[in-house]
């Protein structure tokens, strides 16, 4: 008899299979209260010697350990299969990657680089946290100018002053700093003023500065590069006009309107039916900047130019709340692509 169960015992460690169907007569034949082999043999364990019953006893009870061990083992098995073979189904449909867009501020600069890089301007970028010297002084603001007021501008130290900068025209002192003319160059970057953020000003933006600066520079030089860019970005039927204006560091100094492209200059409520645009600040390079930064203000003259990204963006697109650039809403920035 224990022989026969040493047998058993046998057959149950070599058994092996993935099918459910297998297992169950696997446990039927062993397990089943009727007819299963252990439950006959329980039943021949009445008829087993006193003095062999103790052995018999122990080594029945490791026949049922291995067959329920066995059982449990195989069906785990089974279900670990099934969820390996789920997690690498490769037939399954791949998930699609979102791809994400272009900031619009980011597509209007790219495209402005580019028309001014087609002239021939170099790119330039300076620090955001600057000194009073070339945000300020360089650029002959007067000590009392109230853009130095702590209205507008973000101090950061005071006594030497150390501040964000208000514009990129930092940047052309940055560049008179390392280089002599001649100089052609333009500088995108972030600028930052004290102001309530509404639908028109943030105290955050971007602006691209110009800078040209050689022997014969004229105004004429001027407004031809700016028609040039005017349409090349907005379309060729694009005109502009100047109008007189006042920088400290440009002299003589001008605003540019840009003909209205949503009414073609026949007044709408976005040019406020005047058919213009106001587009940037420029002017013919101040003397006394030339001078500041160490150029012979008698060999060199220059033109300089200076516009602010979002508006530009805005005029471009038709966008009317400022702070949409900043939201980073995904409806909004995807039309940009
Ligand atoms: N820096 C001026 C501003 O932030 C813009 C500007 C005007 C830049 C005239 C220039 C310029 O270079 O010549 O409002």
């Amino acid at each position: 008899m224990l022989e026969q169960v040493r047998k058993y015992i046998n057959e149950v460690e070599q058994f092996n299979s993935d099918k459910p169907e297998e297992i169950e007569l696997f446990r039927i034949k062993y397990l089943s209260k009727k007819g299963g082999l252990l439950t006959e043999l329980f039943n021949a364990f009445k008829t087993v010697p006193n003095d062999e019953k103790k052995d018999f006893g122990k080594i029945l009870n490791i026949l049922k350990d291995s067959v329920t061990d066995k059982i449990n083992y195989l069906n785990n098995q089974i279900e670990s299969n099934v969820q390996v073979k789920t997690a690498l189904d490769l037939s399954l449909p791949g998930s699609a990657e979102k791809i994400g867009s272009r900031h619009p501020i980011s597509i209007v600069k790219n495209e402005i680089v580019e028309i001014f890089t087609r002239l021939g301007f170099t790119i330039s970028e300076g620090p955001e946290i600057e000194d009073d010297y070339h945000v300020f002084s360089a650029l002959n603001f007067p000590p009392e100018h109230p853009a130095r007021d702590m209205q507008d501008t973000f101090f950061i130290e005071q006594n030497p002053d150390i501040l964000l900068r208000t514009h990129t025209s930092s940047v052309q002192v940055r560049v008179m700093d390392n280089q002599k003319p001649p100089i052609r160059t333009i500088s995108p970057g972030r600028v930052f003023r004290n102001e309530a953020i509404s639908a028109r000003a943030h105290c955050i933006f971007h602006q691209i500065e110009g800078l040209f600066i050689d022997e014969n520079v004229s105004f004429a030089d001027l407004k031809q590069t700016l028609e040039y860019f005017a349409k090349e970005f907005f379309g060729k039927d694009a005109k502009i006009r100047l109008r007189p204006s006042y920088f400290p560091f440009t002299e003589p100094s001008a605003e540019v309107d840009v003909s209205c492209s949503l009414c073609g200059g026949k007044g709408c409520n976005v040019c406020k039916y005047t058919g213009w645009l106001e587009i940037l600040g420029c002017g013919m390079v101040d003397p006394n900047v030339l001078e500041a930064n160490d150029i012979d203000s008698v060999k060199y003259t220059g033109f300089a130019f200076g516009m602010g990204i979002e508006r530009i963006t805005m005029l471009k697109y038709g966008i009317k709340d400022l702070r949409l650039f900043f939201e980073n809403d995904i409806r909004f920035l995807t039309q940009f692509k």
